[in-house]
């Protein structure tokens, strides 16, 4: 298990206005895809590539083309807010649904539903945007190991040290990455200083 934090100044500020108490859903929305983007270029780094010759108006050129299929499972409710971006920038992209939520007073996470793809040989990409208690991610990637992918790679906005921990304790072979590593979870199983609620800033639903 390997943490990549992206650093950058931009998806710094995109995340300072993302935790912005003040910023509304529909830019909050935009920010949060703003941020998968940078987060999608790191955790797609490994992919293979194969060869792919072509013309410009001037030469021959040896190029590249993606030499594996890529699935991405968003983890419902607030992983939805990172799937545009993923189709957009993937392309040929397969998308897995898992449906979780969590039990607000044990925090364990309850599956109610679960659509994927082939995952056989595929490079995968879970999408949550806060890797809070670890557990729904957790559960997620345990569904997707079943299925023999390639590589598998969790893409969070913000993360938290339990999460972080619990998924390095759970899986030896499932990077990380993430745009903030903050300080801890509280009583309510909230990242803080975190974003709040994702899915309910992101969708107006408090
Ligand atoms: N889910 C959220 O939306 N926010 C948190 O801080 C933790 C989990």
């Amino acid at each position: 298990m390997s943490l990549h934090v992206v650093e950058h100044p931009l998806a710094n500020k995109i995340l300072t206005d993302l935790r912005d108490e003040t910023t509304k859903a529909s830019r909050f929305r935009e920010l949060g895809k703003q941020l998968t983007y940078f987060l999608l270029i790191e955790a797609t780094r490994g992919l293979k590539t194969k060869p792919r010759n072509v013309r410009t108006p001037l030469a021959e050129f040896d190029g590249t083309d993606l030499g594996q299929s890529v699935v991405v499972v968003p983890i419902l409710r607030a992983g939805l807010t990172m799937l545009q971006p993923a189709v957009e920038m993937l392309q040929d992209v397969s998308v897995g649904y898992i449906g979780m939520e969590r039990d607000e007073t044990t925090a364990v996470a309850r599956t109610y539903y679960c659509k994927l793809p082939n995952l056989n040989d595929k490079f995968v990409i879970v999408l949550d945007p806060m890797l809070a208690t670890g557990r729904s991610a957790e559960s997620a990637l345990e569904m997707v190991m079943e299925h023999e992918p390639d590589k598998v790679a969790m893409v969070s906005m913000i993360a938290s040290p339990e999460g972080i921990r619990r998924l390095e304790n759970s899986f030896t072979n499932i990077p990380i990455y993430t745009a903030a590593v903050d300080e801890r979870i509280n009583e309510h199983r909230f990242i803080v200083p975190g974003f709040g609620d994702f899915g309910d800033r992101a969708y107006g639903t408090d």
